[in-house]
């Protein structure tokens, strides 16, 4: 059956999660976040004290993943866990589980079942390259690095955090590269725009302009659904 996937790949603060999200509102799909799988596998094996390093035990739990998205809220064993996979622990955790080929494979056949009618919107790294090959659309979102920290930075501030605990800007930006460099070095599934993924550089626009440059994309590339 032909269930059209649109995958966005990009880095971290690219905007990427919340342009993905209004994109599937206006088109009626699914939406998949494949980071939230990974900071979920993190939380789940920190919980269990499995070390994050152990790589069968860590795609046992990925496997086993007792996870439920219910609307806007995450549950882990039945735990809300929304707020809790957000930290940025959890981010470093996840992207160290996120390296270990086993866990990219156990999470694999998860992935690909948010494919149904009527489509998919589906975020990630990895979407367009290795998990929905196929897709009727790939777009790689991205910004340059000092104005995803400086997004970053901003939500630090806006979520309230105190001005003594608040990194440097020039911090966040060495950080954000740090991250970038990490992903698109790592030997499975390395974050890069595929040969046909089209680029949508957000730097100097905000979310509307970015939700309609994917809309556009989408229009020209999804043949519309007869009903
Ligand atoms: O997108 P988000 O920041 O929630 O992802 C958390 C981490 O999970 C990323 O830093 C990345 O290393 C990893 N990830 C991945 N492949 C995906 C989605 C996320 O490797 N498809």
């Amino acid at each position: 059956m032909n269930i059209p996937v649109i995958a966005i790949d990009g880095p971290s603060a690219s905007g990427k999660g919340t342009v993905a999200q209004r994109v599937a509102a206006e088109l009626g799909f699914h939406f998949l976040d494949s980071g939230a799988l990974y900071r979920l596998t993190a939380l789940a094996a920190l919980r269990a004290g499995v070390a994050l390093d152990d790589e069968m035990a860590v795609a046992g739990v990925a496997a086993a993943l007792p996870a439920e998205f219910v609307g806007e809220r995450i549950l882990l064993s039945g735990d809300e866990v929304t707020a809790a996979i957000r930290t940025e622990d959890i981010g470093v955790g996840a992207s160290k589980v996120a390296a270990l080929p086993a866990v990219r494979a156990a999470l694999l056949a998860r992935q690909r079942a948010y494919r149904r009618l009527p489509g998919l919107v589906a975020d990630g790294r990895d979407m367009g390259s290795v998990v929905f090959p196929q897709a009727a659309a790939k777009v790689f979102l991205t910004a340059s690095a000092e104005a995803r920290a400086e997004r970053r930075h901003k939500q630090l501030i806006e979520k309230g955090m105190a001005a003594n605990m608040l990194p440097l800007l020039q911090d966040v930006v060495r950080e954000m590269r740090e991250r970038d460099a990490r992903d698109a070095a790592r030997s499975v599934a390395p974050l890069k725009q595929c040969a046909d993924a089209e680029l949508v550089d957000t730097t100097t626009m905000g979310i509307d302009e970015a939700v309609a440059a994917v809309m556009d994309i989408v229009r020209r590339r999804v043949p519309r659904q007869e009903s």
